[in-house]
């Protein structure tokens, strides 16, 4: 089939460049010419494993193409997917305006019948607004259906959950438009979830919000582990077990960051008061997020005293392991707060350093090359991105170069009896 791609971000890129591998033929549209030049020249933005080496074959291909023209994409595809940012605002509240933008677009240059689908994460009942702008800014009259094709990827593996998802999700109130999407999505053999156009919508926000639920409950969680002697990783094992319940998403450590999670969790506690209820259970997710970080600073203020002066080395500064991706990483937010008490850090992190950096200003902030130099002089090393590389140092070595090896794993990614015999005074989360 063929399709276009307004935005070539995280989900854009990666879902066309899925899209062309299973045989459609994709046209990305994005509104940065320089983005678009880089693209068609072969280099890829951002990392995502496997990302490249699928762009490559199917642009070689010839199923891949790459434009600034939203024309262009509309007239050359049967399906248009939107996949532009949703910021937040000040708020907390979604900044729909590049939505609306797109849309608007899209309605001028609409000269036959299209789908039009929302990929971008957004708050319930935006797709009646799309609908209604599209309605209003497309004199010609044509024909068209709006859909919503809520997107699950995570980063980091975002190639294979794309092939491989659990579910699809498509909202639409137009039978016509349900056979074309469930013909885009046959070459993925994936279980098809139809709905309306406001429960899809609702599926991503309610969706993401319950698995944040889940971090902040094992969170709050490790802190009656702490004050109890109980260990947070059994507890987890114990209830995941269930199959009900789950192990995925019961891991303890210093709270959720991402362009993801921070973000839906406030947008639809804003969205929820909006339609006239008070999501208080997200609220406490969020407090609990928040308050995981500052039991973590309290721990490490405790041991050292004071951070004014002190060497930290911080391994870890993406939001999480396997991204280069730093946007509300809870490692930068750390680092931040030790410097302004006075530390001076230094960082490696094996991805996102060339993004973390402009994020630093102070003087006593500097990026290594390696873990090995982070542990050169340092009164406490500080793990704070769970990379399973993080696993394999040689931590033994590392000892021997810090002032006093004392280690605050902030993801519970190292073992406590392992460490110990290293000679570190090692504190975890919950264990
Ligand atoms: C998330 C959703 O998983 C995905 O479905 C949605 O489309 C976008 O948001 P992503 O933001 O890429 O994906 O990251 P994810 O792997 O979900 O992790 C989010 C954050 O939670 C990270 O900061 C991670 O460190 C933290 N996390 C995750 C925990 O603290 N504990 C866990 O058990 C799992």
């Amino acid at each position: 089939m063929k399709l276009s791609i307004v935005g070539s971000g995280y989900v854009g890129l990666v879902t066309g460049a899925c899209f062309a591998e299973v045989g459609h033929s994709v046209i990305c549209v994005d509104n940065d010419q320089s983005k678009v030049k880089q693209l068609q020249a072969g280099q890829i933005p951002i990392y995502e494993p496997g990302l490249e080496e699928l762009i490559k074959k199917n642009v070689a291909a010839g199923r891949l193409t790459f434009t600034a023209s939203i024309a262009e994409g509309v007239q050359n595809s049967e399906v248009v997917f939107i996949a532009v940012p949703t910021p937040p605002r000040e708020d907390g509240s979604v900044d729909l305006s590049f939505i609306e933008k797109v849309a608007r677009e899209v309605a001028a240059v609409l000269t036959e019948y299209r789908v039009i689908v929302d990929k971008s994460t957004v708050p319930v009942k935006t797709g009646d607004k799309v609908a209604q702008t599209i309605a209003r800014y497309n004199k010609k009259k044509v024909e068209f259906d709006v859909v919503s094709n809520p997107e699950f990827l995570r980063e980091g593996s975002a190639v294979a959950d794309l092939m491989k998802p659990d579910r699809i999700v498509i909202g639409a109130d137009s039978e016509k438009a349900v056979k074309t999407m469930r013909a885009i999505y046959e070459p993925f053999k994936a279980k098809i979830l139809v709905t309306d156009l406001n429960s899809a919508e609702l599926i991503k926000h309610a969706a993401n919000s319950f698995l944040a639920l889940k971090i902040s409950y094992i969170n709050a969680l490790s802190a009656i582990c702490e004050a109890s002697g109980a260990n947070v990783e059994m507890v987890a094992d114990g209830m995941g077990a269930d199959h009900r319940i789950g192990r995925a998403f019961l891991n303890a450590g210093i709270g959720y960051g991402g362009s993801c999670f921070p973000k839906d969790i406030s947008a639809f506690i804003k969205i929820s008061e909006e339609l006239g209820y008070d999501f208080k259970l997200l609220k406490e997710v969020e407090h609990i997020n928040a308050h995981q970080r500052e039991r973590f600073l309290k721990k490490i203020r405790e041991t050292l005293w004071v951070f004014k002066d002190k060497q930290i080395g911080l391994l870890g500064l993406a939001f999480k392991g396997n991204t280069d991706d730093v946007r509300s990483s809870v490692a930068i937010e750390l680092a931040q707060q030790m410097l302004k008490e006075g530390a001076k850090i230094k960082a490696y992190d094996p991805k996102a350093m060339d993004k973390a950096a402009p994020l630093f200003k102070s003087k006593g902030f500097t990026m290594c090359a390696s873990a090995e130099e982070v542990a050169e002089g340092a009164d406490a090393i500080i793990l704070a991105t769970e990379w399973v590389d993080f696993k394999t140092i040689d931590w033994g070595s590392m000892a021997s170069k810090m002032i006093s090896p004392i280690l605050f794993d902030g993801r519970n990614l190292l073992n406590p009896d392992k460490m110990s015999k290293f000679g570190y005074q090692y504190f975890s989360i919950g264990r």
